[in-house]
């Protein structure tokens, strides 16, 4: 595996690769790499002949300077996963110089960001799109994977893939769950033994609103997931809610042909988790 620093050394990488009739794939991270980033990468391997993943802690995406200092590091566990899974490069750019002479922009995000994540982390999504838009200048991926995890991120960053006509293909890829239904997280090797027991609540809430979006209404659904949580008085919910799966907008109702999702962010102590469940309401 080739490490990369220099953002036109991966550029110069890429270039050669498609040149050599390879499909470019990227996955971009911010390292911590775990089993769910070892999906991402597997279905990259499947879909393109070469494979670059990037490990990059964006500092314009966190709102928390704090967030940002305890952001878990490991990155020797990462190069070693990433040989192991057969990746052919890894690109570790340095902030100054990816952000080169770049002041942050400011994108349209379709008011994508005013739900759920975004009112609590102002800034946040945009600076997201200020790191993708970065990576992919350099990168140049034919095909960037991203997990469905982070369901607003990925629905943000369609939306400015597709507005802004980046040549980019953006696959989005399911979520990965511990046995116990805990979904993957970077943040999760910092959550206390006893709120790590805890956790698996999260799931079994989801799986109630999507038993109930069956047969009731997004009301119901949600009433339902909110009662599993509202057994564990540690478990701090910022929300969990009913949105179309494309618009993030909230529902009251059930629209005919679209697709919904129950979306869900909780704090156990120190650590915020979020993640969510598409739902198969009978309409
Ligand atoms: O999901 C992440 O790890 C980050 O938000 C991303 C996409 C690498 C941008 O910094």
């Amino acid at each position: 595996m080739e490490v990369l620093t220099a953002p036109e050394h991966v550029a110069a990488w890429s270039a050669q690769a498609r040149w050599s009739g390879h499909r470019v794939g990227f996955v971009p991270t911010m390292g911590a790499l775990h089993t769910g980033h070892a999906s991402l990468i597997s279905q990259a391997l499947r879909q393109c002949e070469r494979v670059v993943v990037s490990i990059f802690v964006n500092p314009l995406q966190f709102n928390d300077l704090n967030d940002l200092a305890r952001y878990p590091r490991s990155p020797d566990a990462d190069r070693a996963l990433l040989e192991e899974l057969g990746c052919h490069a890894l690109f570790l750019p340095d902030e100054h110089e990816l952000y080169q002479g770049h002041r942050p922009m400011t994108f349209d995000l379709g008011g994508l960001d005013t739900y759920w994540e975004g009112p609590d982390r102002p800034g946040h999504f945009q600076g997201v799109v200020n790191a993708v838009e970065r990576l992919f200048l350099y990168v140049r991926p034919d095909k960037a994977f991203f997990g469905e995890k982070d369901r607003q991120q990925l629905a943000i960053v369609r939306h400015v893939a597709t507005t802004l006509q980046w040549p980019e293909q953006i696959v989005g890829c399911p979520i990965h769950r511990e046995p116990d239904g805990l979904a993957m997280s970077s943040r999760n090797v910092r959550l206390s033994p006893s709120d790590r027991e805890r956790a698996p609540l999260l799931y079994e809430a989801l799986l109630s609103t999507a038993q109930s979006a069956t047969t009731g209404s997004p009301a119901q659904a949600q009433q339902a997931g909110l009662a599993v949580l509202a057994r564990d008085p540690e478990i701090v919910v910022d929300y969990l809610g009913i949105a179309d799966a494309v618009t993030l907008e909230p529902l009251d109702s059930w629209r005919t042909g679209r697709e919904a999702v129950a979306l869900l962010a909780a704090r156990l102590g120190e650590v915020r988790l979020i993640d969510n469940i598409l739902l198969h309401p009978s309409v």
